[in-house]
């Protein structure tokens, strides 16, 4: 495994990547490999890295940042990758950043990487519900040629969201149910944890939400959420009902806790990795 560190930097990749002139997706996307660097090194990477080196992600997953080098350093070692100490060292290099880290991170790190005109997949989604931030980011991309993506993460219905919201969308509300310790407590009963809308939820419980964050930018409403502490539940549920001129639809999601972090679903790694494979389609399925 390589480490990226200071000038042995430069020289490394010259040899390593010499046709990794950093041409953005938004360019280029005859390109036949793209590549790819990421953001926080956790359970949402972990579960990316592992297709990457089965060869299943039809990307090149090079790069591996994050505030803990040790957890860069051993997701980089599963592919031949380079972990660097600064975020910074791998946009040279990449056509694209996959942030998995933390609303933090978005916060402080998106808008550089948009600057340099590199395309970026936003995990922390409750970010992008401050409207300000949100437009920021989006003329950031527009002025530089980037793309911004948000993956649908832990919830199943979204592309039909998509849909109806080209119309008028009268009620929309999520009722998320999680194992009480992943919601941060212990207890004994069902405890509603939280009542009101999303805006507000993404700021109180920041690594549980962003299911209420990518459904609210999705259909441009401020989306009524329910958080229930449930101990007889052993997965994370998120049960959504949208009425509206299309009609009606509700759909629950039982989703399977990452074995690293059980606040994080599965499947919202997954809809990363479809993303990423999708990059290369020639044909598009679903809104
Ligand atoms: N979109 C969705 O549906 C969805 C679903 C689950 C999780 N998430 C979000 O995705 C993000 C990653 O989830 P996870 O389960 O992999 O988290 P995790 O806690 O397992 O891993 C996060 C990693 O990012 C690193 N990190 C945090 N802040 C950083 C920073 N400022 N700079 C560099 N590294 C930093 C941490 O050290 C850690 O290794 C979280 O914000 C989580 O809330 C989104």
């Amino acid at each position: 495994m390589k480490t990226v560190s200071d000038d042995i930097l430069i020289e490394e990749n010259e040899d390593t990547f010499p046709e990794c002139t950093s041409v953005n997706l938004a360019n280029n996307h005859e390109r036949s490999t793209i590549l790819v660097g990421i953001l926080g090194c956790g359970a949402i990477a972990d579960i990316i890295t592992d297709f990457a080196s089965k060869g299943k992600l039809g990307v090149d997953l090079k790069f591996f940042y994050d505030q803990d080098f040790q957890r860069a350093e051993t997701l980089a070692s599963k592919v031949n990758g380079i972990g660097t100490r600064n975020v910074h060292d791998m946009l040279d290099y990449v056509d694209l950043v996959i942030e998995a880290a933390s609303q933090k991170a978005v916060r402080k790190i998106i808008p550089h990487i948009l600057k340099r005109g590199k395309d970026v997949i936003i995990m922390s989604v409750g970010a992008l519900m401050d409207p300000e931030f949100r437009n920021q980011l989006e003329n950031l991309a527009r002025t530089n040629n980037s793309r911004i993506y948000t993956p649908s993460g832990a919830i199943v219905g979204l592309d039909g969201i998509k849909a109806a919201s080209v119309g008028d969308i009268t009620r929309i509300n999520l009722v998320t149910r999680k194992p009480p310790e992943s919601l941060g407590i212990l207890t004994d009963e069902e405890v509603v944890l939280y009542e009101g809308k999303a805006s507000e939820a993404v700021h109180k419980f920041p690594q549980n939400m962003n299911v209420a964050a990518t459904l609210s930018i999705a259909c441009k409403k401020d989306v009524d959420v329910r958080i229930i502490a449930d101990p007889k539940v052993k997965h994370n549920y998120h049960e959504v009902q949208v009425a509206g001129d299309f009609g009606e639809l509700k759909t629950t999601t039982r989703n399977m806790n990452c074995a690293t972090n059980p606040k994080t679903s599965v499947l919202a790694a997954y809809s990363a990795i479809k993303l990423l494979k999708s990059l290369n389609e020639k044909s598009k399925i679903g809104t």
